[in-house]
């Protein structure tokens, strides 16, 4: 976090003053003796922020039947042990005041369990997990890796022939792209379809998504940038990938820079083949014209934004293939196959909520003194929405038994070229070498976010490269398919 309190980006002649209402008062009992701005000097505030992203379509959600949500700030502390831990949730509804869309909102902190004043906390802690699994289905994973892959997939096909070394280079983080897509127009994200079922802003979902990719950028979707953007990395020249993480035992960073990194040796090496000086791109009118098709053209909507690479440098073409094979490999990887490990009880991660916060005096409060379990139940996604959306985190979550994961190709064949299969063995042996540090990893008891309290340590982005029987078909939440394929 960069300031106290947050401040909202939502434009005040329209929303007028968003800014937090969480104060110093609400956190600094839980800083370890730190004042806030101690505290965010050092590095150790952070904030999971929904607000401004949701604030402009909750009075539409919250109009739908069996609807009711908030946008939600949700402030946390690095502790000295190496975890994050919550410090306040601020719950927000919007209320129109003289023309304009403001916020009532009210902060909670939290409450150990055994009171009613801690199942209000219970609750808060659900609106939030709410909007972020809502923001996880419709932006982290749809938008993010099914949707944005498309039109790489398509101008590659249309401008690459399939013996140009960039075709073969990518081709196989295609795999079975474009038949998922397809199959999720027809039955999740179609109108009516399973994802505005279960996910919270049932028919604005698409909406919402589609709003939200006015601000993607290619350019910040390879691993090191996204963790800088989010504030979970600076740039240092000195550390081994480039980038220091601030969490330093934050497992998904960790091994995705190992990962991102591998990656981006074997992509430069292999194009340092065919590429021995930016001339030969720039002459190479198959790429430029791939270039121009996919920024133009699959990536229409945003063909004038200034972030677009010129395709003019092989260090330009090797980041772009290095990011296109990540978002279709480890990033797909790591949002989707722990959907069902991580989300499948959804008392724990509820994907709908359906009423307010019950205040004290009212009859809602009363029964959450009266029956808590039962209030809570009765305020998160329904008994049907649960049977369907726990349906889909399963099948999302399986790997096929013919899957290929990252460093293993289909044939042996997919190039004579003795260079290209030297520099490919490279990458699966750094790989599996990879496979054994994650595993290192969890099992050392100094870092203490890999396995939380559930003991279930964190393997999505262990590679799976040795595995060449399809051993790790199923729910086994682990492993790096080459694509996205589900
Ligand atoms: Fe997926």
């Amino acid at each position: 976090m960069q300031e106290f309190p947050p401040k909202s980006s939502l434009d005040p002649s329209k929303f007028g003053d968003h800014t937090s209402t969480i104060t110093a008062e609400h956190i600094e009992k839980n800083l370890e003796g730190l004042t806030v701005q101690q505290a965010l000097e050092s590095n150790r505030l952070y904030i999971l922020d929904h607000h401004d992203r949701f604030m402009p379509f909750l009075i539409d959600v919250n109009n739908l039947p069996g609807n009711f949500i908030y946008a939600t700030r949700t402030l946390f502390f690095l502790r000295g042990d190496g975890r994050l831990t919550p410090l306040a949730i601020e719950l927000s509804e919007p209320i129109i005041q003289g023309g304009l869309t403001t916020a009532k909102s009210k902060v909670y902190t939290p409450v150990p369990s055994g009171s009613v004043e801690g199942w209000v906390w219970e609750l808060a802690k659900a609106y939030v997990a709410v909007n972020d699994s809502g923001w996880h289905q419709l932006v982290s994973h749809w938008l993010n890796t099914h949707a944005v892959m498309e039109p790489f997939v398509i101008s590659t096909n249309r401008h690459l022939s399939v013996t140009h070394p960039v075709h073969k280079l990518l081709s196989p983080h295609y795999r079975d792209t474009m038949t998922i897509n397809a199959l999720a127009r027809q039955t999740l994200i179609n109108a009516g379809g399973i994802f505005e079922m279960t996910v919270f802003p049932g028919k604005f979902a698409l909406g919402m998504s589609a709003v939200v990719y006015k601000d993607w950028k290619f350019t910040e979707q390879g691993l090191p940038d996204d963790l800088i953007k989010r504030g979970m990395a600076v740039e240092d020249p000195s550390s081994p990938y480039k980038v220091r993480l601030l969490v330093s035992d934050y497992p998904y960073a960790a091994d995705g820079l190992a990962i991102w990194h591998a990656i981006e040796q074997y992509v430069s090496e292999y194009l340092a083949i065919y590429y021995p000086n930016d001339g030969v791109l720039q002459g190479d009118t198959e790429v430029q014209a791939w270039w121009k098709e996919t920024r133009e053209v699959g990536h229409g909507d945003l063909k004038d934004a200034p972030w677009w690479p010129k395709m003019q440098s092989v260090p330009e073409l090797a980041k772009a293939c290095t990011t296109i094979i990540w978002i279709g490999s480890a990033l797909h990887a790591a949002v989707n196959f722990g959907q069902y490990p991580y989300a499948g009880f959804l008392p724990n991660r509820p994907t709908v909520s359906r009423r307010r916060m019950p205040e004290p005096g009212t009859e809602e409060y009363a029964e959450l003194e009266r029956d808590p379990e039962r209030a809570f139940i009765h305020t998160i996604t329904s008994q049907i929405q649960t049977i369907i959306g726990v349906s889909l985190l399963e099948v999302l979550s399986k790997h096929s038994s013919d899957e290929l994961y990252l460093g293993q190709r289909d044939t042996p064949e997919w190039t004579s070229d003795p260079k290209a299969l030297e520099v490919f063995k490279r990458f699966s042996d750094r790989l599996v070498e990879i496979e054994s540090k994650v595993v290192g990893m969890n099992h050392d008891p100094e870092l203490k976010n890999r396995n939380g309290p559930a003991k279930f340590p964190y393997m999505l982005l262990y590679p799976n490269t040795s595995d060449h029987k399809g051993a790790a078909a199923g729910l086994t939440a682990k492993g790096i398919p080459n694509s996205i394929s589900i």
